[in-house]
């Protein structure tokens, strides 16, 4: 058993005590005007002191968190540097920046058009926050859905804010997205007859959630390593990108690299370049911790900034309703959204439910901030406080096993500390999940710079201004593919021209006529971690 505090003991048995009653009886869903009242009281996109204006750069004027505006106007880790580009240390066809599940679908669809392509990663292939994803991917490819009922959900819950042919390309190429990832291998959960197990998630009007138990993103990421690695598609790894390289003609023609163990400078050539960074948790925007994966550091959006590409909605973030809150071990952790499916619910210090479980992302983290924060509901815990996740409702729901079966990384996670959630309800809070924005492109997946084609989290304009779940790792592999299609097709017509860090000065000069002088060097690649007590 863990060791709960008094006070956690007692409302935990208030939990108990209303659960029989809430069983049945499931909270009601808000109308518009609540959510959108929620959201404005207690969203911390609302917050307006934690913005600032950008001076600098396609963007200025904009408005992004001060983590991120830092990083976009900071100081590139080449200036001061001699940079040789006469003889590149790489020269291909397609580089692919990032090793995670975009990246990798990207370098496999384009080695499959005839591309020699490399990947360059800071960490590993997979070390990525593909990997950490639990609860699933959605695809309309039952009878009682449709690509259109996907859009209409998605689109709603992004708040009408998606661009409409790229959110068009996500929910109708997703079918094949799933039929591709099979094809590869990837072990989806499936009933006896054959047929894939999909269930809801936050927001969605059809069971269009497949997963792998609750490693869906892990399995997925296996199967898309195998594949790379299968290919012999070379990887470079342990290797940041810190500048993107232009033409003389403005076009992205490769990047410089930075071992990471040896701080070697290394010069890749490319036709074209596919950023496939990821997303920006480890910046800890406004303090919340976070479920990514060690480097999402936002260092795509720094790269392309500086070269002169657009962001779209870079201002907002997704706090995932659920992150643990306690163990302090694992103090931000994912608590997949699956649980929720399944039928936890969320209920307050005195056992109450105060949502319904699957409203969309950013309306359930709100509900659990406004639950602490305005109406002192929240129960106390080691690094703040959270609400219970009355998990032992999925057994009652769905019969005994269930939890065994259908989440086991949940089982596992918390079975580690004495918590066992088939008997006990689990503390979360929200958890700083998703980077709803990056950078802009088009239905080429191409950014506001000619070559530069980008895919994944470092994308915006997919989801609007909030995603649903299992739609990122959707788009990783839709865009991934659909990137790697385009680059590699691109890459034969290309013959790059003289190779150059111009736009790198320039940007420092637009920096020093604004009155900056950062001091942060750019792009961040790994967290500053230190001991608290330190
Ligand atoms: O809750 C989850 O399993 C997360 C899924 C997602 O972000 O799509």
């Amino acid at each position: 058993m863990y060791n709960y505090t008094d006070e956690q003991l007692q409302s935990m048995k208030k939990v108990e005590a209303t659960r029989a009653e809430r069983v049945n009886n499931l909270f009601p869903r808000m109308s518009a005007e609540e959510k959108s009242q929620v959201l404005k009281e207690n969203h911390p996109d609302y917050i307006d002191n934690a913005y600032e204006t950008l001076k600098v750069g396609p963007n200025k004027g904009d408005k992004v968190l001060h983590e991120l505006a830092d990083l976009l106007q900071g100081k590139s880790r080449v200036l001061g540097k001699d940079i040789d580009l006469s003889n590149p240390d790489y020269d291909v066809d397609v580089l692919v920046i990032g090793g995670g599940g975009a990246g990798s679908s990207a370098a496999i669809t384009a080695h499959a058009n005839g591309a020699n392509v490399m990947m360059v990663t800071k960490l590993r292939i997979g070390d990525a926050n593909t990997m950490m994803a639990e609860g699933g991917i959605q695809a309309a490819d039952k009878p009682n859905d449709s690509p259109a009922i996907h859009y209409l959900d998605a689109y709603g819950g992004g708040h009408f804010a998606a661009k409409p042919e790229l959110l068009k390309m996500l929910v109708s190429e997703a079918p094949d997205a799933i039929k591709w990832l099979n094809e590869l291998g990837v072990m989806f959960d499936k009933a006896p007859d054959g047929t894939m197990i999909t269930t809801h998630g936050g927001g969605t009007s059809r069971k269009r959630m497949h997963a792998c138990k609750d490693y869906s993103g892990a399995e997925i990421m296996r199967t898309l390593r195998d594949e790379v690695l299968n290919r012999q598609i070379p990887v470079v790894d342990f290797t940041s990108a810190i500048e993107i390289i232009k033409d003389e003609n403005g076009r992205a023609c490769g990047a410089v690299l930075l071992n990471m163990e040896t701080n070697e400078i290394l010069i890749a050539k490319a036709k074209t370049v596919i950023l496939a960074t990821g997303g920006a948790g480890r910046l800890h925007y406004q303090g919340f911790p976070t479920s990514n994966h060690y480097g999402a550091t936002a260092d795509g959006l720094v790269l392309a900034y500086r070269a002169g590409a657009k962001l779209l909605y870079a201002d907002t973030l997704q706090y995932h309703p659920t992150g643990a809150a306690e163990p302090t071990q694992i103090f931000g952790a994912l608590v997949t959204e699956k649980v929720r499916s399944l039928g936890a619910q969320l209920v307050n210090k005195d056992g109450n439910a105060f949502v319904y479980s699957l409203e969309t992302r950013d309306v359930t983290a709100s509900t659990i901030i406004r639950e602490c924060k305005q109406r002192n509901n929240g129960v106390k815990t080691t690094d703040g406080e959270g609400v219970w996740l009355d998990t032992p409702i999925i057994e009652i729901l769905n019969g005994e096993g269930t939890i065994e079966k259908r989440i086991p990384a949940m089982l596992r996670m918390f079975g580690k500390y004495g918590i066992d959630i088939r008997k006990e309800p689990i503390l979360v809070y929200p958890t700083l999940h998703y980077q709803n924005g990056g950078i802009e492109i088009n239905s080429d997946c191409q950014s506001t710079v000619e070559n530069l084609f980008v895919a994944g989290e470092a994308v915006g304009g997919i989801h609007g201004r909030n995603r649903l779940m299992g739609n990122s790792l959707l788009d990783i592999i839709v865009f991934g593919r659909d990137a790697g299609r385009s680059a590699s097709e691109k890459a034969k017509s290309v013959t790059v021209g003289e190779m150059n860090l111009n736009h790198v000065n320039s940007f420092a000069n637009e920096l020093k006529n604004a009155g900056i002088n950062p001091t942060t060097l750019s792009p961040k690649l790994l967290p500053n971690y230190k001991r608290k007590d330190m």
